[in-house]
C-alpha cells in the first residue's frame, strides 16, 4: 500500500528541454522529462513513482482498449512574475476525477497520489512551464483498466498516470461552430458528466463531419429533440444576453461540470452580470440573435480557456459575431489570466503553490 513517506523518484539522465521550441507549442504534442505512474491491484494502490517519460508495455488483451474503462482530467500550471509555479484549482479536478471513476466503476485515486504526486512531478519539471502569454503547462492525469482479460466486467487492476505537456492555446482563433442535430453526445442517465475517454471518441465522427463543412467544432444538442443546447466538443458554452450570462445547467447530468465554467461564472458575477444556469434552446438563441439581445458567445475549458465563437450555424440559419466587440469575454479572459499568473490577487484561493 502506498504510504505517506514519499514517492520513489528516478530522474532522467538527460533533459529534452533544449529540443523544444517554446515559441511554437501546438496543444498536447510535446511531453516533459518525467511522468508519474501508480498501480492498483488486489483492492489497493500498490506503488506510485515518478520516472523518466517513456512508453508503456501492454497486453493486446488490455481491458481498457476493448471496453473503454478509461478516464482523464485536464489541469494547467502557470508561472507568476517571480517565476514560482502554481496550479489552477487542482483540487476541483481531483474531485471530478473520482466522480468519473465512480461512474466508470473504477477505484478512487487518493489525494496523496493525485495531488501530492502531481506537485512533486511539476516541481521536478517546472522549467517546462512556458512563460508566454496564453501558454501553460498542461497536466494530464489519467487512469485505465489493465486486466488482461476480454470478459466484459470492471477490471481488477488499473494504472494511474500523470504526464505534462508544455502547450499553446487550443484554439488560436475565434471558432466557427456547427449546431449538431443528427448525432448525440449524451442523454440523461448516461456518462455525459464524466470525463471518460469514450465521450471524446464518440464525438470524433460528428466533429470530423463539421470540419469537412468548414466548422471547428459542434455544439451538442439533447438526445430527444435536438434543440436543447449542451456543450461544445471540448468546452462548456456561454452566451451573453445584455447584462445576463446564460449557460446550460448541470441538472440533467449530460454536460461536464467544468472547472473553468465555474470560475467564469464566479468572475462574471463579480463583473456585475446576472448568471442563469438553465435549459436553453436553439430557438431562444436564434430569437435573441435576431432581436440583437445575443451579444456574445464563447466556450470555457481548461485547454480552451475562454474561446470566442465567431459563427454559429443551425440548419440554414447563420449567426455571426465580431469577437473583437466581446466586452464580457475579453474582460473575463484577462481577469482569469491575471489571477493565474499572479498579476491579480487570488481572492478565491484557486491557485495551488507547487
Ligand atoms: C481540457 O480542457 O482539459 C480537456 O480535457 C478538453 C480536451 C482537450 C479533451
Amino acid at each position: 500500500m502506498v504510504g505517506t513517506m514519499g514517492l520513489k523518484v528516478t530522474k532522467a539522465t538527460k533533459s529534452k528541454i533544449n529540443e523544444i521550441d517554446f515559441d511554437n507549442l501546438p496543444f498536447g504534442k510535446y511531453f516533459t522529462d518525467h511522468m508519474l505512474v501508480a498501480d492498483y491491484r488486489d483492492g489497493e494502490w500498490k506503488s506510485a513513482e515518478i520516472k523518466p517519460y517513456q512508453p508503456l508495455m501492454m497486453e493486446p488483451s488490455l481491458a481498457a482498449i476493448h471496453y473503454g474503462q478509461s478516464i482523464f482530467e485536464g489541469i494547467k500550471a502557470y508561472k507568476n512574475k517571480e517565476g514560482e509555479a502554481y496550479v489552477f484549482r487542482p483540487m476541483d479536478n481531483f474531485k471530478r476525477f473520482n466522480i468519473s471513476a465512480a461512474r466508470m466503476e473504477m477505484p478512487e485515486v487518493p489525494e496523496e497520489i493525485f495531488i501530492e504526486g502531481m506537485r512533486q512531478l511539476i516541481e521536478l519539471d517546472k522549467n517546462w512551464i512556458p512563460a508566454k502569454q496564453d501558454y501553460a503547462l498542461y497536466i494530464r492525469p489519467f487512469m485505465f483498466a489493465t486486466d488482461a482479460v476480454i470478459g466484459v466486467k470492471p477490471s481488477d487492476s488499473y494504472k494511474f498516470l500523470i504526464i505534462l505537456s508544455p502547450t499553446g492555446p487550443y484554439y488560436s482563433a475565434p471558432m466557427k461552430i456547427y449546431v449538431e442535430e443528427t448525432y448525440t453526445r449524451a442523454a440523461p442517465g448516461g456518462v455525459g458528466f464524466a470525463k471518460n475517454a469514450g465521450n471524446y471518441g464518440g464525438s470524433l465522427h460528428a466533429s470530423a463531419e463539421a470540419k469537412r463543412k468548414g466548422y471547428d467544432q459542434v455544439l451538442w444538442t439533447d438526445a430527444f429533440e435536438h434543440k436543447w443546447l449542451q456543450e461544445v466538443g471540448t468546452m462548456n458554452v456561454m452566451f451573453i444576453f445584455g447584462d445576463k450570462v446564460v449557460t446550460p445547467s448541470l441538472e440533467e447530468g449530460t454536460i461536464l461540470e467544468g472547472v473553468t465554467r465555474d470560475s467564469a461564472l464566479t468572475l462574471l458575477k463579480e463583473m456585475g452580470l446576472t448568471v442563469e444556469e438553465r435549459r436553453i434552446s436553439i430557438d431562444e438563441l436564434m430569437e435573441a440573435y435576431k432581436s440583437g439581445k445575443l451579444t456574445e458567445a464563447f466556450g470555457t475549458g481548461t485547454a480552451a480557456t475562454i474561446s470566442p465563437i465567431k459563427e454559429l450555424k443551425y440548419k440554414d440559419f447563420v449567426m455571426n459575431f465580431d469577437p473583437s466587440n466581446f466586452k464580457s469575454a475579453i474582460q473575463l479572459k484577462k481577469t482569469m489570466t491575471d489571477i493565474k499568473t499572479g498579476k491579480l490577487a487570488d481572492t478565491h484561493e484557486w491557485m495551488f503553490k507547487v
